[in-house]
This record gives C-alpha cells, sequence and structure tokens, in this order.
C-alpha cells in the first residue's frame, strides 16, 4: 500500500485502540470530548528496525529471519502488532539482506491486510540513523503530516506481548510528550542503561554499555529500543543526532537526552517481565528465547487438556494444533502447521511436519511424518516413516520400518513390516505381508515423468516379500503368493504366483557337503 493511502485508514488508527485505555467519555465536557477524540483519531505510525546485520549471530540469514519456535523473530513482532493495532501504518527499515526479509513478509498470507513499507536504510550506522532513514521517507512524511504518534520497536524481540504494544501505542496525550520502556535487569550487560537524576528522579539519558563509566554499569533499569514519540519530534531529532561515541553511530537512545533537555515530558512505561524483553543478537540468545517460546506454547496446550509426559523436552512451533486427551511422549518435535487430534498418542521420539493426526490415532516411538495424513484411530510405527503427499486411512496399521511417498493406503488396511510404497494408492482392508516393495522407477525419465504408479484394490492379500514393478494394478480381492514379483496386472479376485517352481533332489545335501571337504 503506497504511503498516500495510508492516510485513508489515518483516522481509523488510533480509534482501533481507543478500547485499550479507559476513557470516561461520558463525564466529559464537549470541547474536551472533541479534543479527546482529535488525540485518538491521530495516526499511528509502528517503525520496526530490521536493518541490522547482526553480526554476532554469524550468520548469512538475516537475523529477523532467524526462527523462533518455527516462525522467523520479525513475523512474531509483527503478529502481535496485527493483534494489538491491525489498522496501524507500519514501517520496517531494512539494509542488511533487504530482499530477503521483504520477500519473507511479502510471501506471508497473514500479513497481506496489514499496511507495511519497507524503507531502505542503504548503511547501517545506528538505530538513529535507520529511524531517520524512515522519517525522510514518504510513510515518515505523512505521518508528520497527520500528527501522528510512532512506536519503535526494534526488530529482535520475538516475545513482545500484544499488551505492550498496545499500552505503547495509547495517545501520548501531551504533544511534547514521549513514552519510554525501560526495565530492571539482574544482569544489564550489553544494554542501554537508563541515567536518572538522584536515584529515582526524572529520565535524563540512555547512556550505551560501551560507553558507560563503571557507575553507570552499575546500573540495572535498562533501555529496551522501545519507544513512542510524536512524528514531528523523532523527525526533527533524528536530523540532529551526533555519532560522536564509542561505536561511531547514530543512536536513536540519545533522543532521550534531547528531549530531556528540551524539558519534554518523558513517561516511563517500566515492563515487568524481562523475559518478555529478550532480544537476540547471537544464537545463544536464539536459543533462550526459544526455549522460553516453546515452554509457553506447551503450557498453553497442557492447560487445555493435553498430557505431556516429559514437557521440557517437547519441542512445538507456534502454529501446531492439539486436541483435548492427546498424549505427547518425551522427545516428540511437531513443527509447522503440524494438528494432533483429541486423544492421539504421539510416542517417544517422533518428529512430525505439517502432518494431521486424526483422532485416536497412536503414532509410535521414533516415527518420522512429514505433509502427511493419519486418519482417525490408525497406527503409524515404531520407526516409520511417512514422506510427503501420503495418507494412512481411518484404522490402518503401517508397522515398524514401513516408508511411504505419495501413496494412499485404505481403511483398515495393514502393512506391518519393513515395507516401501512409492506412488501407490491402496485400497481398504489389504493385508500387506512383510517386506514388500514397489518398484516405481525404472532409471528413465519419460514426458517429465520419473515415478510409475501402483493400484492396489479392496481386500488384497499380498504375500510376504513381493515386489510389484509399476505401472501396474492387482485387482480388488486378488491373492498374491509370498516371494511373486509380479509385473504384469492381476485381474479381480485372481491368484498370482510370480516365482519359480521349487526343486527338492533328494539325498543332495550330503553330495554337497562331501564336496567342501
Ligand atoms: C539497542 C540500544 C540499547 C538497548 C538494546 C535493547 C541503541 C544505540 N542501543 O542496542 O540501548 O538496550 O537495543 O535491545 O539504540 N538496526 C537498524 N539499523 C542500524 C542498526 C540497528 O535497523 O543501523 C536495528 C537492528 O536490526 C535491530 C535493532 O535496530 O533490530 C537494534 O539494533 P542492535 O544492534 O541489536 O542494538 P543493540 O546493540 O542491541
Ligand atoms: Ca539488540
Amino acid at each position: 500500500m503506497s504511503a498516500a493511502t495510508h492516510l485513508l485508514f489515518l483516522s481509523c488508527a488510533w480509534a482501533c485502540l481507543a478500547a485499550s485505555f479507559p476513557v470516561t467519555q461520558n463525564h466529559m465536557s464537549d470541547s474536551a470530548r472533541r479534543r479527546a477524540v482529535e488525540r485518538i483519531s491521530k495516526a499511528a505510525g509502528i517503525l520496526i528496525l530490521a536493518a541490522g546485520q547482526g553480526k554476532r549471530m554469524r550468520s548469512s540469514l538475516p537475523k529477523v529471519l532467524h526462527p523462533v519456535c518455527g516462525q522467523p523473530i520479525l513475523f512474531h513482532i509483527l503478529r502481535r502488532v496485527k493483534e494489538a493495532a491491525p489498522k496501524a501504518s507500519i514501517a520496517i527499515v531494512v539494509g542488511h539482506g533487504r530482499e530477503k526479509v521483504e520477500e519473507a513478509v511479502r510471501a506471508e498470507a497473514e500479513f497481506s491486510d496489514l499496511s507495511i513499507e519497507f524503507v531502505f536504510q542503504p548503511e547501517q550506522l545506528g538505530t538513529g540513523h535507520a529511524a531517520r532513514c524512515a522519517m525522510e521517507h514518504p510513510w515518515g512524511a505523512s505521518l508528520v503530516k497527520a500528527g501522528g504518534a510512532i512506536l519503535v520497536l526494534p526488530g529482535d524481540l520475538p516475545l513482545v506481548p500484544r499488551n505492550l504494544v498496545e499500552q505503547m501505542t495509547a495517545p501520548l496525550g501531551r504533544t511534547d510528550a514521549i513514552r519510554l520502556m525501560t526495565c530492571e535487569l539482574p544482569d544489564p550487560t550489553g544494554y542501554g542503561r537508563v541515567v536518572r537524576r538522584g536515584k529515582a528522579g526524572a529520565v535524563l539519558r540512555i547512556v550505551e554499555e560501551r560507553d558507560a563509566s563503571a557507575r553507570e554499569k552499575a546500573i540495572r533499569e535498562v533501555a529496551v529500543s522501545i519507544y513512542s514519540f510524536q512524528a514531528v519530534f523523532l523527525k526533527h531529532a533524528t536530523e540532529r543526532l551526533s555519532n560522536r561515541n564509542a561505536q561511531k553511530e547514530y543512536y536513536l537512545t540519545d533522543l532521550i537526552s534531547a528531549a530531556s533537555r528540551g524539558k519534554r515530558k518523558i513517561d516511563v512505561l517500566s515492563w515487568p517481565s524481562a523475559e518478555d524483553l529478550r532480544g537476540v543478537n547471537d544464537p545463544w540468545e536464539l536459543a533462550q528465547a526459544t526455549r522460553i517460546l516453546n515452554e509457553r506454547n506447551v503450557k498453553n496446550w497442557a492447560l487445555k487438556g493435553v498430557r505431556f509426559t516429559d514437557p521440557w523436552s517437547v519441542q512445538l512451533d507456534v502454529e501446531v494444533e492439539i486436541g483435548e486427551g492427546a498424549e505427547i511422549h518425551r522427545g516428540v518435535v511437531l513443527s509447522g502447521k503440524t494438528r494432533v487430534g483429541p486423544n492421539v498418542i504421539v510416542g517417544p521420539g517422533c518428529v512430525l511436519k505439517n502432518v494431521e493426526a486424526d483422532e485416536g490415532a497412536h503414532i509410535k516411538t521414533g516415527t518420522v511424518a512429514e505433509a502427511s495424513r493419519i486418519g482417525k484411530g490408525a497406527q503409524v510405527g515404531p520407526y516409520a516413516h511417512l514422506r510427503p503427499e501420503s495418507e494412512v486411512g481411518p484404522g490402518a496399521k503401517i508397522g515398524n520400518f514401513v516408508e511411504l511417498k505419495k501413496s494412499r493406503i485404505g481403511a483398515n488396511t495393514s502393512i506391518a513390516h519393513l515395507s516401501y510404497l512409492g506412488d501407490a494408492e491402496v485400497g481398504r482392508d489389504v493385508n500387506i505381508g512383510c517386506g514388500f516393495v514397489t518398484c516405481n522407477f525404472d532409471g528413465r525419465v519419460i514426458d517429465g515423468q520419473r515415478k510409475h504408479r501402483t493400484v492396489i484394490g479392496d481386500g488384497v492379500f499380498l504375500g510376504s516379500d513381493c515386489q510389484t514393478v509399476a505401472p501396474v494394478t492387482v485387482g480388488a480381492g486378488a491373492y498374491v503368493a509370498s516371494g511373486s514379483t509380479i509385473t504384469e496386472d492381476v485381474e479381480p479376485g485372481a491368484l498370482a504366483i510370480a516365482r519359480s517352481r521349487q526343486v527338492n533332489k533328494p539325498g543332495y545335501a550330503a553330495k554337497l557337503k562331501s564336496r567342501k571337504s
């Protein structure tokens, strides 16, 4: 959406936030009400800083795209923004790996109804410079023109909660006000420290770790790169920033001393949970943020009636859904959009990605499945492998060391041991003995087609150690003798035997023995 069309949404921008702060409008005079309405109808901008390289991540992937519980860090922030301020005019400052960041956000359908502008910061000269780029962009200019306020969020805080965004986007009230979020940390190392007049007096400035004196380093109240500014202040103050500091960067934090010198009102919102504000700067912090979010997810599902035998060993992506009464054992990994139905049992060490398991299914130890569906009451595993586009019908049984690829297995069919089925369509009530293989590839690619299909009708009985050489069809109700290699279609109800006839030679064993000696 263009910057100009943002303006169409501006009037409703704060209005949607009005519910988050209690205004007792019934007792207001008309002029006070008008002023309040004017305030809440001012434009809401949200600026996300995501241009940094994230050097400490030691990765070619831009920092904000590193996943936490299956979603890039930036997506977590955008989701909370969408929940708290769906009509806000959002700008994301991009630089390092900008194409990857823009492409990832654009490709996510969930964000298609948000108003998002990408602002390019060609060189990463600091957080203050990033904000300046945004204010020089038409996005910033339109907010200045509309007299709006801007919430600044760093792109590296995956655990920011929705109510933080709500509280930070509540109207600033006075036109000269600034809202600064701070937090008390037991170990403030690496963060900008909040310097006050006296111990708990007015905020004077923020000093970065690398510019701080020993005394300042002892301060445990830190800044977390979350602020709300009037757009006009942000524009003018970022133009005046200098980079005379240890890192030769333009610090956004210096806006606080500018505001203090300018006698502006600095509202401090002190956030009680340091966990919510955990930043990701290196792979260890990424791991810690992942652990916190994972535990929150697991707890959420546990309170909805899911039983975890060892919650701390289970890994859940944020989009996973689990039904009541399900049992999730130790070391299970559920990722992507996996949906586990009610009363499903997922045994130890199973790894399921984008899998749907219907009610009462039992997925046994060590099973690996991707982009597949497991029907109601079906059993899979132990140690089964469902590769993409596989479907196991209700009540079917897929046993140990069975691999399925792009195969549909009908209801109540049993494939209990050591088999491979690729590109197969298997009917219902079929029994497949041990060691069956669909030979689906003949080493050639014809008209782009690499693999051939195998069709096995309802009620077929396949003895152990059979192969079917595709393309081939075994008709409904047919029998295939053990050890057969089926190369031609079998008509329904027939018995197929495709193995060489046995020859017994009486007394021959002794002859062989004597030959050996
Ligand atoms: C920043 C704050 C520090 C605060 C900490 C909390 C400054 C100078 N320091 O430090 O006070 O305690 O966050 O998390 O603001 N970015 C850009 N362009 C740039 C530089 C950074 O877009 O030129 C983005 C990064 O992608 C990142 C965010 O700004 O998402 C913060 O940058 P980062 O380098 O992580 O700042 P910190 O050193 O953590
Ligand atoms: Ca940071």
